[in-house]
């Protein structure tokens, strides 16, 4: 049996640390909400254990757990079509991540790049979560048996790891085909939105300048600023995308106006070829407003009613309970743990 064999079931996770932005919104939430229909069962979750590992503020941690929350709602994830809560609230994510942790290797964890890049020369002072996070990765995937995940450029690795996890347990415990090896799902303009200061780094939540991203909050004025000051080279824009070889800036604004405009970068060079900046800059500002606002104004509402955003979150963790209990009780006594109750 190979993962096509398991229910087609898709699995994320976003985590709620910082203002969501527009980079987890072209690169996730907008494909995640695109894929609720009849091909797949749809499983979205705020994933608050990854985000301790490293300094949330206790006083900020709920709030911020709300607002991505309210994000994925306004961008039209559907809690009818989908599944949608946070992670802590069902306790299989962090049961299934011990296991995972007795099975992955410390020299796997050690390859993974997003963990070098946090730790920096820091390694001996980060948490050990921050070490054992793509094990609990593992564990959110898998604990509901899901098939494909939609994400980033940046969690392939991490979604590889998971395969490996999957396999050796597999082996490990006899049980062949058990958990699926899940498929990433990394496609269209925008796996990889850029920092809008600098087109070689990732356009990320914590960031020394708020203006080298766009928030989901940010107001008409401020997304049209930050587009007429993003950095750019001096020429104007190629004839074919060939053109932008080299030219990281560019071909990021492109990307983008690609992504919100839900076509191709070709598409967009075509319209816009020989365009100067002073031309499609403000064209790009005008898209992204044109397709911000309705989002940040539905959010705004969302959050005066937090009490509605929990309702939703606590009836989409009692739906993933039913899924995921009876996997994690498969697991434990493929394990052998002695259950006499
Ligand atoms: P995070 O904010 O790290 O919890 O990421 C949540 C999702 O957004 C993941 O699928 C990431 O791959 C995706 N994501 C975050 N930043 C970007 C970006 N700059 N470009 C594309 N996808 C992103
Ligand atoms: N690590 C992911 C990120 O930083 C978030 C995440 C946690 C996730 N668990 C997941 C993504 C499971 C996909 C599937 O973006």
């Amino acid at each position: 049996m190979t993962a096509t064999a398991h229910t087609p079931r898709v699995f994320s996770g976003i985590k709620p640390s910082g203002d969501v932005t527009l980079g987890n919104y072209l690169g996730a939430i907008k494909r995640w909400s695109e894929m609720q229909g009849p091909t797949f069962e749809t499983i979205y979750c705020v994933v608050d254990l990854h985000a301790i590992t490293v300094w949330q503020e206790p006083s900020e941690l709920a709030n911020a757990t709300r607002e991505v929350t309210a994000a994925m709602l306004a961008s039209g994830i559907d809690p009818e079509k989908s599944i949608l809560f946070n992670q802590s609230q069902v306790h299989a994510h962090a049961e299934l991540a011990w296991i995972f942790n007795c099975v992955a290797r410390v020299g796997w964890m050690n390859r993974m790049t997003q963990f070098k890049d946090k730790a920096g020369k820091n390694a001996e002072q980060v948490s050990l979560g921050l070490y054992a996070y793509p094990a609990l990765m593992a564990a959110d995937v898998l604990l509901y048996h899901a098939t494909h995940v939609p994400v980033g450029e940046d969690q392939k690795q991490h979604v590889e790891l998971m395969r490996d996890i999957a396999t050796k347990f597999n082996n490990d415990f006899k049980a062949p085909d058990f958990f699926p090896t899940p498929e990433p799902i990394i496609e269209g303009p925008s796996t990889r939105v850029m920092n809008l200061r600098d087109g070689t780094k990732k356009m990320s939540k914590s960031g020394d300048s708020d203006m080298e991203r766009i928030n989901m909050t940010d107001d008409a004025d401020t997304i049209s600023k930050k587009f007429k000051k993003a950095r750019t080279d001096p020429e104007p824009l190629p004839e074919t995308l060939e053109g932008l070889k080299d030219r990281p800036e560019a071909r990021n604004l492109v990307d983008i106006y690609a992504g919100l405009s839900s076509t191709t970068p070709e598409t967009v060079i075509a319209e816009y070829a020989g365009a100067g900046w002073g031309r499609f800059k403000p064209a790009l500002a005008d898209l992204a407003v044109a397709k911000l606002s309705p989002i940040s104004s539905e959010m705004a509402r969302l959050m005066n009613d937090p009490a509605e955003i929990d309702r939703i979150l606590a009836r989409g963790a009692e739906r993933a309970e039913e899924i995921a209990q009876p996997i994690l009780e498969k697991t434990y006594e493929l394990v052998g743990m002695l259950r006499t109750r």
